[in-house]
């Protein structure tokens, strides 16, 4: 006999689907508001999905809507949002003491000053070496970027790493994160409030990188990293200079892969800009050596 779903299911997920809920987190319901103000953390773990106990390690990609444990603990008041400013001096403050990369990885586990932290799985810092001359900056993680717990992992970032392999550089060359480190949900734009929350973090983890020059991807990036508010395809393509801690550093925003993807007719756009990273990586470009502004 024919098995037909449960109509009122299906409305069900599609309702989910509407709200922007993609993944579930475990095989039972959690009920967030029974848990009081305590912290998660001190709370005895949720017994885990029976598939998550078996699994160790990071999760495959396309694990679809497979029951997960839920990964990172955090607070319950920091499900609420903080105001900006007060994030924003929160994160200066835990970023200040940051002497290396992974100072800083676990500054920002410890920092719960980005709401988005509370929906995502993991925390996805960076990808690559911990120092690079060529410093990659995204929008945010995506679904599989959420699982692996690292940037640049899914179909956009297959394209990135084919991108840049194409001008001579593998994962070891370059050091690839993004202006958020936590998936918005449904992938929604990450907001201002969300991008300054971050972005301390973000400006030392240039320091530490210490990169000869950036590449921004997609208008997002360009918007909060260079502070301007054309579209992409104005901004793409010429050399600005960001100055972080006295340094001026070598800056091209370019399309990002996941436009690419859905545009390929524009792939010839972003070649162009890759060849021009790659002439200044050859001339040996140091920062504070950047030109005037212009391609
Ligand atoms: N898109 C981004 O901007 N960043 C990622 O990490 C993945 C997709």
């Amino acid at each position: 006999m024919e098995h037909r779903p449960d109509p009122r299911l299906l409305a069900l997920l599609a309702w989910y689907r509407d709200m922007g809920v993609t993944d579930a987190l475990a095989s039972e319901p959690i009920d967030w508001l029974a848990r009081g103000d305590r912290p998660i953390r001190e709370r005895e773990p949720d017994p885990p999905a029976p598939d998550a106990a078996r699994r160790s390690g990071p999760a495959p990609r396309g694990a679809g809507l497979e029951a997960r444990a839920p990964a990172t603990a955090v607070p319950a008041r920091s499900f609420a949002a903080m105001p900006s400013a007060e994030a924003e001096d929160a994160a200066r403050s835990a970023t200040r003491s940051a002497r290396t990369i992974e100072e800083l990885r676990a500054a920002l586990d410890g920092f719960e000053g980005c709401a988005l932290r509370a929906t995502a799985k993991n925390l996805c810092f960076y990808r690559g070496a911990p120092q690079a001359r060529l410093m990659v900056i995204g929008e945010a993680p995506g679904r599989e970027e959420d699982l692996e717990g690292k940037p640049f992992v899914g179909r956009a970032g297959q394209l990135l790493d084919r991108m840049l392999a194409a001008i001579g550089l593998g994962e070891a060359d370059v050091h690839i994160t993004n202006v958020v480190y936590w998936r918005p949900p449904g992938n929604r734009t990450p907001t201002p409030q969300e991008v300054l929350a971050c972005r301390p973090f973000v400006m030392r983890q240039i320091e530490l990188v210490q990169p000869d020059m950036l590449l921004l991807l997609g208008a997002v990036a360009a918007k909060h990293v260079l502070g301007v508010s054309e579209g992409i395809l104005r901004v793409r393509g010429k050399w600005r200079q960001v100055e972080i801690a006295g340094r001026r550093i070598p800056t091209m925003a370019t399309l990002h892969p996941a436009y690419l993807l859905r545009t390929p007719s524009t792939k010839r756009l972003a070649w162009r800009d890759l060849l021009a990273v790659r002439a200044r990586l050859d001339e040996g470009a140091r920062p504070g050596a950047a030109g005037n502004g212009s391609s």
